[in-house]
């Protein structure tokens, strides 16, 4: 069976790929393949291993209406036209669970960052501007105590309400399409409207998925709800907030400060301004980046595509 693997994934996941007799071909240039380089390489193919933002939209499904499975090196799928792919009878798998912890830490490093200003305080060392102790300046905020409101409280999201409630006692609040029964039992995380989690939030931490309804969520009327004092993180997907709105929101101290694994475009260009700002970290999507999380998605991949190689429902199966 052939797969064409779109970049690259953990050893772990190539050896075992192996091990079970699946042929790899594999992308290997340094920059993301264009959607026709990609129709054009899974043509002789059985699967593909999607990694990055492929658009794997009708008109690749079309175009590869022969694949039988598609395995995402990601626990988001928004890119994917799910409808297309199941008319097709094209199996899409992803890798929930496994990331939820190492992604949910990035969303803790950047809100603490951003609360210390860390990033821009380090670029001053950099550029030679650590001069004499200075009492005043630069000062941050601190987030013992002050409330957490999260937008999208699923496995991820409920992570990151563990690790505030634990370092900083937190209080919890979060807003979802519909209610996390269990979260509120094993946190006491408390239910609010989209308007209650902006005007009580201390800092707000989005953690749902892209989809036309989160599609610029938070744009300068809901930024101009929030506190003034409060912080935006971001560690979902960059079109979940209006980039424009949120500079705007910045510059203009309608917010405190805001902290994005996520942007869009991604790439962020290296001049963009939410860059110098001190209140600002920003990284460049690396949620998911640590050993044992990639070794553990790439097994999760192998898992997926091994079974829909052979015609069996997938173990994590979109
Ligand atoms: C995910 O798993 O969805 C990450 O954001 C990588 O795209």
């Amino acid at each position: 069976m052939k797969v064409f693997l779109s970049g690259n994934i953990a050893q772990v996941g190539l050896n075992e790929l192996e091990e079970n007799n699946v042929s790899i071909t594999q992308w290997s240039e340094k920059r993301q393949i264009t959607a026709e380089e990609l129709i054009a390489a899974c043509q002789d193919q059985d699967g593909l291993i999607s990694v990055g933002p492929n658009k794997i939209d009708a008109a690749f499904l079309q175009a590869c209406k022969h694949l039988k499975v598609i395995a995402l090196h990601s626990v988001g799928y928004d890119q994917v036209d799910l409808e297309e792919a199941k008319k097709l009878n094209i199996k899409i798998g992803n890798t929930p669970g496994v990331l939820s912890g190492a992604t949910a830490d990035t969303a803790f490093l950047l809100m603490l960052a951003v609360s210390r200003k860390a990033f821009y305080l380090h670029k001053k060392i950099i550029n030679g501007e650590w001069k004499n102790y200075e009492p005043t300046p630069d000062l941050g905020i601190e987030l013992n105590g002050k409330t957490l409101g999260i937008f999208g409280l699923g496995k991820i999201g409920l992570e990151m309400a563990k690790k505030c409630i634990g370092a900083y006692q937190m209080p919890v609040i979060y807003h979802n399409r519909s209610r996390n029964n269990e979260a509120e039992k094993e946190i006491g995380a408390k239910y609010v409207s989209f308007e209650e989690l902006l005007a009580q939030s201390d800092v707000i931490s989005v953690h749902t998925a892209l989809t036309p309804e989160t599609k610029d969520q938070f744009n300068l009327n809901v930024f101009k709800q929030m506190k003034s004092t409060s912080i935006f993180i971001n560690t979902a997907r960059g079109g979940i907030h209006n980039e424009e709105d949120l500079t705007k929101a910045l510059e203009e101290k309608i917010i405190w400060g805001a902290g994005l694994d996520v942007t869009n475009p991604e790439p962020m260009q290296k001049d963009n301004v939410l860059l110098n700002m001190d209140n600002v970290a920003i990284l460049p999507h690396i949620g998911s980046a640590t050993e044992e999380t990639r070794n553990a998605m790439a097994q999760i991949i192998v898992k997926n595509i091994v079974a829909g190689l052979k015609g069996d429902s997938l173990p994590y199966q979109v």
